[in-house]
Order: structure tokens, then C-alpha cells, then sequence
């Protein structure tokens, strides 16, 4: 029997890279999932990959009716929600202090913090007790760089709304755990890459493969087992926590 057998599990951020690689190794492991994503290209691809078990809809997470009718589409089309991966984000752009952009800092806090927030907020009246709530932060909020501020700010924020909602939402059983990729071979973190080096005048992948003890980036399958880890009850007595899984980049 899988490790999800029977569960239903939300995935936002579903149409990426990550939540791609989760939400396949979750139908793997015997769950239905309802993927969201704002681009609803990918969505529609990520879809289709997955067959039956998969069902999606194009959200805006940062919108409050449109996470609304997220959660109300998962009840309606798969009956419960058991587990919530908020994984959907962005990244801004690096820049100095100084220069960098208001618009972009507000709209990177609109995806990871109001983003995530308006999920949990949604989706817990729903979800059944014993449950599972999973969001994705980065090394990104457990360390400073220089030039990072609107995605280093939001990955950071997350941890609250974490600590917050696990005391919470304890009673009822549901767990509440961020996780914390290090830097992750796809076009994400190329994206990232490209834009510090031109900060850095250097190249950008060597610059995180030099600060990770294991010398290279992760891949999205490698983060989608220690999600399923903490979506699953293989974590049963774990909420609360910062699962790092980032080669050792933040020691
Ligand atoms: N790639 C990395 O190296 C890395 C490292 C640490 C943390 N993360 C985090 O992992 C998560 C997944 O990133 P990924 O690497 O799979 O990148 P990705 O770009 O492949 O996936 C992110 C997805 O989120 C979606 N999204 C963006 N804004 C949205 C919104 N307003 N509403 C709904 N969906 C929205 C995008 O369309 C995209 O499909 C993000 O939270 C990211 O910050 C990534």
C-alpha cells in the first residue's frame, strides 16, 4: 500500500518543477491530487502526464477568490483534502538595496506570504484532521545574500506563518512543516543563476555548487521524497519543523 493511499492532496505551484516531481511521486504512492498553477499551459501538461488521478484549475494563489474556488473545486470533484503543498513562487530579481523595485518586492510577497496564507487560510476548514500541511521555503529563508530582498524576505516569512498555523492546528492533528531546497537543477534556478551573475560577474551555478558540501544542485525528485516524508505519516510526530534538503548549502 502507498505511503498516500486513498488521500487527497492539493499541490499549488503544480504546473513546476517541483510540484510536478511531488505530485507524480505522491500518485505513485496511491493519492489524487488537484494540481493549481497560474500558467495554465503547464498545468494543462502536468495534467495530462498524470492521468486519472489528476484533476487541476488555473489559480492565482495571491487571489483570494480565486483560492477559493481552488479549495471549493477539490471538495467538489475529489470529496477531502488530506494534504496542502504551498509551492507555488516566484523570484524578484537581485539587485542592490537601493535600486531594487517596489512593485517586484510586493509581488514576490504576494505569491510566497499572502500566497500561502490564503491557501492555509482556505484550505483548513476543509481538510480532514490528521492531515498534512507542507510549505515550500528555500535555503532562501534560513540565510541572508546580498541583493536577494524580496525572495530572501518572503522564503523567511514563511517560517512564521509555519510556526503559527503547526501550535494551532495541533489539536486537530494536522502537521505544518516548511522545507527548504537548496539550489535545484531547472529553470527556476537557471533563471536565479542568470540574473546574479551579472550581479557577481561570475558564473552563477559554480558560485552555489562551491557553497554546497555536496557539490552540485538537487533534482525536484530528490525534494519530492522528503515532501512525501512530511506529507505523509512516515513524519507522524513532526510538525513545526525546517526540513533542510540542500546538499548542506546552509551549514
Ligand atoms: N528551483 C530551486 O532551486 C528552488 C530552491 C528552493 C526553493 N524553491 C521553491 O520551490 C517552489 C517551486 O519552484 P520550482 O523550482 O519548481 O520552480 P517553477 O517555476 O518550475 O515552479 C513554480 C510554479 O509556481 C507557479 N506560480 C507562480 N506564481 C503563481 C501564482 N501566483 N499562483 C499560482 N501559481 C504560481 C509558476 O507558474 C510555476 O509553475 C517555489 O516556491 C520556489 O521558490 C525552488
Amino acid at each position: 500500500m502507498g505511503a498516500l493511499q486513498g488521500k487527497v492532496c492539493l499541490v499549488t505551484g503544480g504546473g513546476g518543477s517541483i510540484g510536478l516531481a511531488t505530485a507524480r511521486l505522491f500518485v505513485t504512492e496511491g493519492a489524487r491530487v488537484m494540481l493549481a498553477d497560474v500558467d495554465a499551459q503547464r498545468l494543462e501538461a502536468a495534467r495530462t502526464e498524470l492521468g486519472d488521478a489528476a484533476v487541476a484549475l488555473p489559480t492565482d494563489v495571491a487571489q483570494r477568490a480565486s483560492v477559493q474556488a481552488l479549495v471549493a473545486a477539490t471538495v467538489a470533484q475529489l470529496g477531502r483534502i488530506d494534504v496542502l503543498f504551498s509551492n507555488a513562487g516566484n523570484f524578484g530579481v537581485v539587485a542592490p538595496i537601493h535600486e531594487y523595485p517596489e512593485d517586484v518586492f510586493d509581488a514576490v510577497q504576494a505569491v510566497h506570504v499572502k500566497g500561502a496564507f490564503l491557501m492555509c487560510r482556505a484550505a483548513v476548514p476543509q481538510m480532514n484532521d490528521g492531515g498534512s500541511i507542507v510549505i515550500t521555503s528555500s535555503v532562501a529563508g534560513l540565510r541572508g545574500d546580498p541583493g536577494v530582498y524580496a525572495y530572501i524576505t518572503a522564503k523567511h516569512a514563511q517560517i512564521g506563518l509555519m510556526r503559527c498555523l503547526a501550535k494551532e492546528l495541533a489539536p486537530r492533528r494536522i502537521r505544518v512543516n516548511t522545507i527548504h531546497p537548496g539550489p535545484i537543477d531547472n529553470a527556476f534556478q537557471h533563471a536565479v543563476e542568470a540574473d546574479l551573475a551579472r550581479l557577481i560577474q561570475r558564473d552563477g551555478a559554480a558560485f552555489f555548487d562551491e557553497q554546497t558540501p555536496l557539490a552540485r544542485h538537487g533534482r525536484p525528485d530528490e525534494i519530492a521524497q522528503s515532501v512525501l516524508y512530511l506529507a505523509s505519516a512516515q513524519s507522524s510526530y513532526t510538525t513545526g519543523t525546517t526540513l533542510v534538503v540542500d546538499g548542506g548549502m546552509s551549514i
